[in-house]
């Protein structure tokens, strides 16, 4: 299920809760650059700093970008910063589609975009309990034998060989799966088996989702879905080791 999006013309943040508390004035200061004047004649005072402007996401993606393991939204925080900014590029310029993310950031130069990506990558916040599912012994020892073993027999590789031994990414660009909403996992595969979503070329992940059947997508999302991760989880340093596939976004 996808979060409710304001109209076109409308404000272009929705109005959740925590956007109300930020105010009208924060509001036109960060899409005009921190240039528009204050509508009223007692101007709030509101510091100008990332933590402020990412208000505007936290809406939904939760306090500091946290999400929940629940629903679709993906948690953002403490990803690779380089991960984020690619994200942030591809939804601005079309090559991930998301209408909302899209429009939000359309008016956003990339000094913009890296400045949110360095902010929520520099958020390393506990996780919260994962939600258990009903998922079938079987499906999750195949989501776990795909994540830490792969296919040799098809050179599928594993999860881990790219995401890191723990599965909570890999430096400079993989990102961390373990807690991501069950649906959201399963979304993200579809799209890169229909080319929906394209990361820079060669595109691994593309080559990876479409060697899995529809089983083992929902399998493997299953069990990233549910497993809890370590407490203070960051991204693993980046491999000295040649990885199984090329990936454009693991490359400078
Ligand atoms: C109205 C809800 C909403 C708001 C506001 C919002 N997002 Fe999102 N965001 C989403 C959804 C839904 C997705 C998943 C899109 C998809 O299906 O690919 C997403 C995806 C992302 C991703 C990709 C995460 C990943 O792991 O690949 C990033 C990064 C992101 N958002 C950053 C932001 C930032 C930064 C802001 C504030 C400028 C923001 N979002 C505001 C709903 C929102
Ligand atoms: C050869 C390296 C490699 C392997 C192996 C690999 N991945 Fe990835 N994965 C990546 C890279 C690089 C990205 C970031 C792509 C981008 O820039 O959008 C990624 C991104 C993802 C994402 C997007 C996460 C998000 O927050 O949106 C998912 C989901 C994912 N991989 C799942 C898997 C699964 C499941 C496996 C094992 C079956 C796997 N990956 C194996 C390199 C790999």
């Amino acid at each position: 299920m996808r979060a409710a999006w304001p109209r076109a013309g409308a404000a272009l943040w929705p109005a959740g809760a925590s956007l109300r508390r930020v105010g009208v004035a924060l509001l036109l200061g960060w899409l005009g650059g921190f240039a528009a004047a204050a509508p009223t004649a007692a101007p709030l005072q509101v510091p100008d700093t990332w933590a402020q402007r990412a208000q505007a996401c936290t809406g939904c993606h939760g306090e500091q970008g946290r999400a929940s393991p629940e629903g679709y939204i993906p948690r953002i925080a403490g990803k690779p910063e380089a991960y984020l900014w690619q994200q942030l590029q591809a939804f601005r310029d079309g090559r991930r589609p998301h209408e909302g993310m899209s429009r939000l950031l359309a008016p956003l130069s990339d000094e913009h975009l890296r400045s949110l990506a360095r902010h929520f990558a520099s958020l390393h916040i506990p996780y919260q309990a994962v939600v258990q599912r009903a998922a079938t012994p079987q499906a999750l020892a195949l989501g776990q034998r795909l994540a830490r073993q792969g296919d040799p027999a098809r050179q599928l590789p594993a999860c881990m060989d790219c995401h890191g031994t723990a599965l909570m990414g890999m430096l400079p660009a993989a990102p961390g799966l373990l807690a991501l909403p069950q649906d959201y996992l399963v979304a993200q595969l579809g799209a890169w088996r229909t080319g929906m979503r394209q990361a820079r070329a060669p595109d691994c992940m593309a080559q990876i989702a479409r060697q899995l059947s529809t089983e083992e997508v929902a399998a493997v999302a299953a069990w990233l879905a549910t497993q809890t991760p370590p407490s203070l989880a960051s991204p693993a340093p980046a491999s000295t080791q040649a990885l199984p596939l090329p990936c454009g976004s693991l490359q400078p």
